[in-house]
Protein backbone atom coordinates (compact mmCIF):
# COMPACT_ATOMS: atom_id res chain seq x y z
CA UNK A 1 0.00 0.00 0.00
CA UNK A 2 1.16 3.49 -0.62
CA UNK A 3 1.32 6.03 1.93
CA UNK A 4 -0.66 9.29 0.21
CA UNK A 5 1.87 12.25 1.91
CA UNK A 6 4.48 11.09 -0.40
CA UNK A 7 3.08 11.92 -3.23
CA UNK A 8 1.84 15.25 -3.79
CA UNK A 9 2.45 17.35 -6.28
CA UNK A 10 4.89 20.43 -4.96
CA UNK A 11 5.07 23.35 -7.19
CA UNK A 12 8.63 24.10 -7.72
CA UNK A 13 8.15 20.19 -9.94
CA UNK A 14 6.15 22.17 -12.06
CA UNK A 15 10.21 24.27 -13.07
CA UNK A 16 11.47 20.37 -13.84
CA UNK A 17 8.33 19.56 -16.32
CA UNK A 18 8.03 22.90 -17.73
CA UNK A 19 12.26 21.98 -18.74
CA UNK A 20 11.29 19.00 -20.49
CA UNK A 21 8.30 20.19 -22.05
CA UNK A 22 10.40 23.12 -23.57
CA UNK A 23 13.50 20.65 -24.45
CA UNK A 24 11.49 18.05 -26.10
CA UNK A 25 8.75 19.97 -27.78
CA UNK A 26 9.55 24.18 -27.63
CA UNK A 27 7.85 26.67 -26.29
CA UNK A 28 4.69 26.62 -28.10
CA UNK A 29 3.96 23.10 -25.78
CA UNK A 30 4.95 25.67 -23.06
CA UNK A 31 2.50 28.15 -24.04
CA UNK A 32 -0.03 25.78 -24.80
CA UNK A 33 0.00 24.61 -21.22
CA UNK A 34 -0.23 27.89 -19.78
CA UNK A 35 -3.09 29.14 -21.58
CA UNK A 36 -4.88 25.98 -20.35
CA UNK A 37 -4.05 26.54 -17.10
CA UNK A 38 -5.49 29.94 -17.71
CA UNK A 39 -8.21 28.39 -19.49
CA UNK A 40 -9.80 26.04 -17.09
CA UNK A 41 -10.46 28.70 -14.35
CA UNK A 42 -14.14 27.60 -13.80
CA UNK A 43 -13.42 24.36 -13.72
CA UNK A 44 -10.77 24.83 -11.02
CA UNK A 45 -13.30 27.37 -8.86
CA UNK A 46 -16.04 24.09 -9.19
CA UNK A 47 -13.09 21.65 -7.60
CA UNK A 48 -12.68 24.59 -5.38
CA UNK A 49 -16.52 24.78 -4.10
CA UNK A 50 -17.18 20.85 -4.09
CA UNK A 51 -13.94 19.07 -2.93
CA UNK A 52 -13.94 18.55 0.55
CA UNK A 53 -10.94 19.55 2.37
CA UNK A 54 -8.02 16.82 2.31
CA UNK A 55 -5.71 15.05 0.08
CA UNK A 56 -7.64 14.07 -3.63
CA UNK A 57 -6.81 11.69 -6.17
CA UNK A 58 -6.43 12.52 -9.59
CA UNK A 59 -7.44 9.07 -12.23
CA UNK A 60 -5.80 9.24 -15.69
CA UNK A 61 -3.93 12.63 -15.30
CA UNK A 62 -2.41 12.30 -18.55
CA UNK A 63 -0.01 15.60 -19.25
CA UNK A 64 -2.93 17.87 -17.75
CA UNK A 65 -4.44 18.55 -14.49
CA UNK A 66 -6.59 21.07 -13.48
CA UNK A 67 -6.70 19.64 -9.82
CA UNK A 68 -5.05 21.82 -7.02
CA UNK A 69 -2.26 20.02 -7.15
CA UNK A 70 -0.65 20.95 -3.63
CA UNK A 71 -3.27 18.30 -2.17
CA UNK A 72 -4.18 15.96 -4.80
CA UNK A 73 -1.99 13.05 -6.36
CA UNK A 74 -1.77 12.59 -9.71
CA UNK A 75 -2.01 9.47 -11.06
CA UNK A 76 -2.50 7.14 -14.41
CA UNK A 77 -1.95 3.74 -15.80
CA UNK A 78 0.33 4.55 -18.09
CA UNK A 79 3.51 7.08 -18.20
CA UNK A 80 2.79 8.56 -21.77
CA UNK A 81 -0.79 8.71 -23.60
CA UNK A 82 0.11 9.31 -27.49
CA UNK A 83 2.91 11.18 -27.73
CA UNK A 84 3.15 13.36 -24.89
CA UNK A 85 4.43 12.38 -21.33
CA UNK A 86 2.27 11.75 -18.07
CA UNK A 87 2.92 14.28 -15.14
CA UNK A 88 1.57 11.47 -13.01
CA UNK A 89 3.38 10.78 -9.66
CA UNK A 90 2.09 7.13 -9.05
CA UNK A 91 1.35 4.71 -12.01
CA UNK A 92 -1.23 2.20 -11.52
CA UNK A 93 -4.14 1.12 -12.69
CA UNK A 94 -7.88 2.69 -12.27
CA UNK A 95 -9.27 -0.69 -11.58
CA UNK A 96 -6.64 -2.11 -9.02
CA UNK A 97 -5.67 0.93 -6.74
CA UNK A 98 -2.66 0.61 -4.47
CA UNK A 99 -4.47 2.70 -1.56
CA UNK A 100 -6.21 1.53 1.40
CA UNK A 101 -9.80 2.30 1.84
CA UNK A 102 -11.41 6.01 3.12
CA UNK A 103 -8.43 7.27 1.93
CA UNK A 104 -9.15 10.50 -0.06
CA UNK A 105 -11.59 13.38 0.15
CA UNK A 106 -12.00 13.41 -3.11
CA UNK A 107 -11.90 11.23 -6.84
CA UNK A 108 -10.97 13.76 -9.76
CA UNK A 109 -10.97 11.86 -13.22
CA UNK A 110 -11.50 13.89 -16.93
CA UNK A 111 -11.63 11.77 -19.98
CA UNK A 112 -11.12 8.84 -17.86
CA UNK A 113 -13.67 6.38 -17.67
CA UNK A 114 -14.95 6.19 -21.16
CA UNK A 115 -11.35 4.36 -21.93
CA UNK A 116 -11.96 1.40 -19.10
CA UNK A 117 -13.51 -1.85 -20.18
CA UNK A 118 -15.72 -2.41 -16.88
CA UNK A 119 -16.94 1.69 -15.83
CA UNK A 120 -19.03 0.03 -12.51
CA UNK A 121 -15.98 -1.90 -11.74
CA UNK A 122 -13.45 1.25 -11.69
CA UNK A 123 -16.24 3.36 -9.71
CA UNK A 124 -16.68 0.78 -7.15
CA UNK A 125 -13.38 0.62 -6.95
CA UNK A 126 -12.78 4.63 -6.82
CA UNK A 127 -15.70 4.82 -3.93
CA UNK A 128 -13.60 2.45 -1.93
CA UNK A 129 -10.64 4.78 -1.84
CA UNK A 130 -13.00 7.88 -0.74
CA UNK A 131 -13.87 8.56 2.50
CA UNK A 132 -17.51 8.83 3.40
CA UNK A 133 -18.77 11.76 2.16
CA UNK A 134 -16.20 11.92 -0.26
CA UNK A 135 -16.90 13.83 -3.94
CA UNK A 136 -15.91 12.23 -7.38
CA UNK A 137 -15.93 15.02 -9.91
CA UNK A 138 -16.32 13.51 -13.56
CA UNK A 139 -15.55 15.63 -16.48
CA UNK A 140 -16.28 13.37 -19.74
CA UNK A 141 -16.53 13.57 -23.42
CA UNK A 142 -20.57 14.17 -24.46
CA UNK A 143 -21.10 11.56 -27.05
CA UNK A 144 -22.64 14.23 -29.07
CA UNK A 145 -19.60 16.77 -29.28
CA UNK A 146 -16.95 14.00 -29.77
CA UNK A 147 -15.95 11.63 -32.38
CA UNK A 148 -19.07 9.36 -30.68
CA UNK A 149 -21.59 11.52 -32.08
CA UNK A 150 -22.82 8.44 -34.27
CA UNK A 151 -22.82 5.85 -31.45
CA UNK A 152 -25.82 4.53 -29.53
CA UNK A 153 -25.08 5.81 -25.75
CA UNK A 154 -23.82 3.25 -22.93
CA UNK A 155 -27.39 2.17 -20.92
CA UNK A 156 -27.13 1.48 -17.37
CA UNK A 157 -28.24 -2.50 -17.86
CA UNK A 158 -24.83 -2.55 -20.26
CA UNK A 159 -22.89 -1.43 -17.22
CA UNK A 160 -24.56 -3.74 -14.95
CA UNK A 161 -24.23 -6.47 -17.77
CA UNK A 162 -20.54 -5.81 -18.12
CA UNK A 163 -19.79 -5.77 -14.18
CA UNK A 164 -21.87 -8.87 -13.72
CA UNK A 165 -19.53 -10.92 -16.66
CA UNK A 166 -16.79 -9.25 -14.87
CA UNK A 167 -15.16 -7.91 -18.65
CA UNK A 168 -11.62 -7.76 -18.54
CA UNK A 169 -9.38 -4.82 -19.27
CA UNK A 170 -8.59 -6.32 -23.30
CA UNK A 171 -12.56 -7.07 -23.92
CA UNK A 172 -13.31 -6.28 -27.76
CA UNK A 173 -17.42 -6.00 -27.24
CA UNK A 174 -17.30 -2.22 -28.42
CA UNK A 175 -14.67 -2.36 -30.90
CA UNK A 176 -16.40 -3.05 -34.37
CA UNK A 177 -19.49 -0.96 -33.65
CA UNK A 178 -16.62 2.02 -32.94
CA UNK A 179 -14.49 0.99 -35.73
CA UNK A 180 -17.18 1.24 -38.40
CA UNK A 181 -18.89 4.57 -36.55
CA UNK A 182 -15.51 6.00 -35.91
CA UNK A 183 -12.91 5.05 -37.52
CA UNK A 184 -14.70 4.15 -41.25
CA UNK A 185 -16.34 7.53 -40.95
CA UNK A 186 -12.62 9.27 -40.78
CA UNK A 187 -13.61 10.74 -37.65
CA UNK A 188 -9.95 9.63 -35.83
CA UNK A 189 -6.64 10.28 -37.72
CA UNK A 190 -5.79 8.35 -41.04
CA UNK A 191 -3.42 6.29 -39.88
CA UNK A 192 -6.12 4.64 -37.56
CA UNK A 193 -7.66 3.30 -40.72
CA UNK A 194 -4.30 1.05 -41.62
CA UNK A 195 -3.72 -0.35 -38.20
CA UNK A 196 -4.76 -3.71 -37.06
CA UNK A 197 -7.26 -4.88 -34.17
CA UNK A 198 -4.79 -5.53 -31.56
CA UNK A 199 -2.84 -2.52 -32.19
CA UNK A 200 -6.02 -0.35 -32.07
CA UNK A 201 -7.24 -2.14 -28.70
CA UNK A 202 -3.26 -1.95 -27.21
CA UNK A 203 -3.14 2.22 -28.00
CA UNK A 204 -5.99 2.73 -25.11
CA UNK A 205 -7.61 5.34 -27.19
CA UNK A 206 -11.16 3.31 -27.64
CA UNK A 207 -14.02 5.06 -26.39
CA UNK A 208 -15.48 1.73 -24.81
CA UNK A 209 -18.87 3.80 -23.44
CA UNK A 210 -20.34 6.69 -24.82
CA UNK A 211 -22.44 9.32 -22.23
CA UNK A 212 -24.04 12.03 -21.41
CA UNK A 213 -24.63 13.83 -18.33
CA UNK A 214 -27.37 11.99 -17.07
CA UNK A 215 -26.17 8.62 -17.89
CA UNK A 216 -23.35 9.15 -15.61
CA UNK A 217 -25.91 10.60 -13.04
CA UNK A 218 -27.66 7.59 -13.04
CA UNK A 219 -24.55 5.41 -12.84
CA UNK A 220 -23.87 7.04 -9.87
CA UNK A 221 -26.89 7.19 -8.62
CA UNK A 222 -27.35 3.40 -8.74
CA UNK A 223 -24.04 3.16 -7.33
CA UNK A 224 -25.34 4.75 -4.40
CA UNK A 225 -23.82 8.54 -4.51
CA UNK A 226 -26.37 11.96 -4.50
CA UNK A 227 -25.72 14.13 -7.42
CA UNK A 228 -24.77 17.48 -5.93
CA UNK A 229 -23.55 19.15 -9.34
CA UNK A 230 -24.12 18.88 -13.18
CA UNK A 231 -23.53 20.82 -16.14
CA UNK A 232 -24.25 19.24 -19.71
CA UNK A 233 -21.91 21.52 -21.41
CA UNK A 234 -18.19 22.04 -19.17
CA UNK A 235 -17.80 26.10 -19.61
CA UNK A 236 -14.04 25.82 -20.33
CA UNK A 237 -13.99 22.27 -21.88
CA UNK A 238 -16.88 22.45 -24.29
CA UNK A 239 -16.36 18.82 -25.46
CA UNK A 240 -17.51 17.57 -21.87
CA UNK A 241 -20.05 17.40 -19.33
CA UNK A 242 -19.35 17.37 -15.52
CA UNK A 243 -21.43 15.18 -12.96
CA UNK A 244 -19.91 15.77 -9.45
CA UNK A 245 -21.55 13.15 -6.94
CA UNK A 246 -20.96 12.67 -3.18
CA UNK A 247 -20.54 8.96 -1.02
CA UNK A 248 -22.60 8.48 1.27
CA UNK A 249 -21.54 9.51 4.86
CA UNK A 250 -22.67 5.91 6.59
CA UNK A 251 -20.52 3.03 5.29
C1 LIG B 1 -7.80 10.81 -23.11
S1 LIG B 1 -6.57 10.67 -21.89
C2 LIG B 1 -7.09 11.97 -20.75
C3 LIG B 1 -5.92 12.64 -20.09
C4 LIG B 1 -6.29 13.88 -19.25
N1 LIG B 1 -7.04 13.52 -18.06
C5 LIG B 1 -7.05 14.88 -20.08
O1 LIG B 1 -8.22 15.11 -19.78
O2 LIG B 1 -6.49 15.42 -21.02
C6 LIG B 1 -7.04 9.18 -21.04
C7 LIG B 1 -6.16 8.87 -19.85
O3 LIG B 1 -6.69 7.71 -19.20
C8 LIG B 1 -5.62 6.92 -18.79
N2 LIG B 1 -6.14 5.54 -18.61
C9 LIG B 1 -6.71 4.74 -19.55
N3 LIG B 1 -7.05 3.56 -19.00
C10 LIG B 1 -6.71 3.64 -17.68
C11 LIG B 1 -6.78 2.73 -16.58
N4 LIG B 1 -7.29 1.51 -16.71
N5 LIG B 1 -6.32 3.15 -15.38
C12 LIG B 1 -5.81 4.40 -15.22
N6 LIG B 1 -5.69 5.28 -16.22
C13 LIG B 1 -6.13 4.91 -17.44
C14 LIG B 1 -4.60 7.06 -19.91
O4 LIG B 1 -3.29 6.73 -19.50
C15 LIG B 1 -4.72 8.54 -20.25
O5 LIG B 1 -3.84 9.35 -19.50
ZN1 LIG C 1 -19.19 -2.41 -22.40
Amino acid sequence: MQKIEEYVFEKYEYFFYFKGLIKDRGVKAFYQFANRYLYRSFSRSLIKRYAPKGVGLEIGVGSRTISPTRRTILSDAFSCHGVKDSIAKVLFNALDIPYQNHSFSFVLSEHTLEHITNPIKALKEWMRVLKPGGVIILILPHYKRNNDIHRPRTTLAHCIEDYGRNVSANDSTHFEEWYQLVVQKGLMPKHYAHQNKEELLSQASIHHHVWNQSDISELLIYLGNEIVFVDDKLYDRRDSFIVIAQTPFQV
